[in-house]
């Protein structure tokens, strides 16, 4: 009984060379053609090569999720390309920001357009073209461990995924109907384990974006060659006014932080046809972090998890 997405077409959004580009690289290895969007066209054909290395059939479908027409745009290439689109993963989102009392209304409006518009707008059009040809297909929402609880100086971003989860009840309710599931998924502070990423900067540096009070962005520098990042709302090179650095692994209950393999192996069971029955809902990857009573310390020792099963071949 294996996870087999063989002759189903993905939709990422979002695909950076940290969750978005790990998480399409996952549905690849498990079968799935994969189109890769981003607002960077660079970053979008990164992707696209990396999981052609890893033997993925891929293209490039760059946009910006924030506006209908270039959504879609974008996705009627795909179904031009392949002739239709059975899972989208949306996952395109802008970190960092400010308190409630400093963060002004346009970089508000933009990260709202961005990370919960956006989902919308994938989700429409995606989900039209799911009933019109009669696919009953798996759409999945990125959220955050921000979503669920208050982040310091994260006015936008929290209420952004926090709305999303919400988004995922209502959205399940119209699409039921058709047989298409939602669903959400909750990541937290992520262990990068691109391998370029990791060569690229000589370290393994863990992201922190849905961590706490020491959350600093999404973390990811960009690669060689690539353009800055589009981060309308980011604040990703400034201090934040409190918290501290954390050591996040050691205080999650299993000791170890999660990496974008950890969550594609969840995801991609999660669009396949054993979660028949699984909409409306949220699965979170967070070595127990959410679960935790707040003022609870793990131990020190800890004996770790089970090895990562890997899936990315490059050397
Ligand atoms: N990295 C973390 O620690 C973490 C934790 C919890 C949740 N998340 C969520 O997971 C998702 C992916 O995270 P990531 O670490 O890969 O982030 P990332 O910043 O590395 O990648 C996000 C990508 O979205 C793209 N993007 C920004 N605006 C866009 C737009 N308007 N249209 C299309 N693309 C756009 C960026 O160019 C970037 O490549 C995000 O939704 C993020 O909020 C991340």
């Amino acid at each position: 009984m294996d996870v087999n997405l063989n002759g189903k077409v993905a939709l990422v959004t979002g695909v950076g060379p940290n969750i978005g580009g790990g998480l399409a690289l996952m549905l690849g290895k498990y079968g799935a053609k994969v189109a890769c969007n981003d607002i960077r066209p660079e970053v979008a054909e990164a992707t696209v090569k990396r999981l052609e290395r890893n033997g993925v059939e891929a293209i490039a479908i760059p946009g910006d999720v924030s506006d209908e027409e270039q959504v879609k745009t974008y996705v009627q290439k795909v179904i031009d390309t392949w002739g239709q689109i059975d899972i989208l993963i949306n996952g395109a989102g802008i970190d960092g920001g400010a308190s409630v009392l400093d963060f002004e209304v346009e970089r508000w409006n933009r990260q709202i357009a961005v990370n919960l518009t956006g989902y919308f707008l994938n989700t429409k059009w995606v989900g039209r073209q799911m009933v019109e040809k009669g696919i009953r297909g798996s759409i999945i929402c990125l959220a955050s461990t921000a979503g669920w609880q208050g982040r310091a100086n994260s006015i936008g971003y929290c209420s952004s995924k926090g709305g999303i989860i919400q988004f995922v009840r209502a959205s399940a309710m119209d699409l039921a109907p058709y047989g298409i599931r939602i669903n959400s998924f909750t990541p937290t502070a992520t262990q990068v384990d691109n391998p370029e990423v990791i060569a690229a900067r000589g370290d393994n540096i863990t992201s922190q974006s849905g961590g706490g009070p020491g959350g600093r962005g999404m973390g990811v520098p960009n690669m060689p060659g690539q353009t800055p990042r589009a981060n309308a709302g980011g604040q990703d090179d400034q201090p934040h006014k409190t918290g501290g650095s954390a050591d996040f692994a050691s205080m999650s209950p299993l000791g170890e932080l999660p990496t974008p393999t950890d969550y594609g192996h969840v995801v991609a069971w999660l669009c396949s046809d054993y979660a028949r029955l699984i909409t409306g809902s949220d699965y979170t990857v967070d070595s127990g972090a959410l679960a935790k009573y707040w003022p609870y310390i793990p131990p020190a020792e800890k004996v770790g998890p089970l090895p990562l099963i890997k899936m990315d071949v490059t050397e």
